[in-house]
């Protein structure tokens, strides 16, 4: 089974099947992950690049981690140590690198759009990361395989988006993802951090009150505030942001039902949420983390180069 696409550039390009077949896949890898030896040779003689233009803890680490289980070599390039520093261009960067033999790229880029660039000039299958305040394919196929996993289906699951909706790439990937595999979705926050048009694109429901979306939803994906990418401020101060928006006991407690916690990371804790829903009972945070590197290695795998 192959996927319809060369590239992972975002889940907006994959079909149903596709998804399908990478939860699949990453299914029969998470088997191989809890095996003595979590090591298979699928990837042995494919070289991959990590391209990280931007900080990340988990999702390099768990690239890398999904490629060396893989038994791939790869090779790690961060910006802020790199020629890029002295003004080399992307594109020229990828091309120095894939002159070395390089298989496959993986790409995290702060402007949206950038491995969509580079996927016009290169032959190489690109994986995107995470660009900007585009897409991020890979948390979104790991917090589908995540729910998959505890409720069996996303088929009329009912999934709350909770925060910086306006400038979070894990929110439009899920969104995508969610709507594509039939589940049902609704997006809460402050009005200044949920752009207008999102209803109407997505056909998902829109609430400025959380106590509502957790009182309707079975799951909460709660996202940080991206500080670093708002220009100006969009409320008034994150004190006042986690009293009108934070995810507390009390609040939980106050609707009655039991709810999974879900979280791409990093958390700010006492912010978007407190630290004993983050690592309470039906917080899920960090089993999305370590379906991470299953998740990575089958979209990997499904989109190795084929033997010449
Ligand atoms: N979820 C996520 O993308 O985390 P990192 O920024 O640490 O990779």
């Amino acid at each position: 089974m192959k996927l319809s696409t060369k590239h992972l550039l975002g889940i907006k390009h994959l079909s149903q099947e596709d998804i399908q077949l990478i939860l699949q896949t990453a299914a029969d890898f998470k088997g191989v992950l809890q095996r003595p030896v979590k090591k298979v040779p699928s990837l042995r003689d494919v070289t991959i690049v990590n391209l990280f233009y931007e900080n990340s803890t988990r999702t390099r680490m768990s690239f890398e981690l999904a490629e060396k289980r893989l038994s791939a070599d790869t090779i790690n390039f961060a910006a802020s140590s790199s020629s890029a520093a002295k003004g080399e261009t992307l594109l020229d960067t990828v091309q120095n690198i894939l002159s070395m033999k390089v298989d496959m790229v993986v790409m995290r880029h702060s402007a949206s759009g950038a491995p969509h660039f580079l996927a016009k000039h290169i032959d190489a299958a690109i994986i995107n990361a995470g660009d900007g305040i585009n897409e991020h394919p890979t948390q979104a196929l790991l917090d589908a395989f995540s729910m998959t996993e505890k409720f069996g289906s996303l088929k009329g699951l009912r999934v709350a988006i909770i925060g910086d909706i306006m400038h979070s790439r894990v929110a439009l990937s899920n969104m995508y993802l969610l709507k594509k595999m039939g589940a049902e979705v609704m997006v809460a926050g402050p009005p200044t951090l949920i752009p207008t048009y999102l209803t109407e694109a997505f056909d998902v429901k829109v609430t400025y009150r959380v106590k509502e979306a957790l009182a309707w939803c079975d799951v909460a994906n709660v996202l940080r505030i991206q500080l670093e990418r708002q220009n100006q401020p969009l409320f008034s101060s994150l004190r006042e942001y986690n009293l009108a928006y934070g995810i507390s006991r009390t609040l939980l407690d106050s609707i009655g039902k039991s709810i999974t916690i879900m979280h791409p990371g990093p958390i700010n804790r006492g912010v978007e949420l407190d630290s004993d829903v983050a690592d309470g009972k039906d917080s899920i945070i960090l089993q999305q983390v370590e379906n991470g590197v299953a998740v990575r290695m089958a979209v990997l795998y499904l989109l190795r180069p084929t033997p010449q």
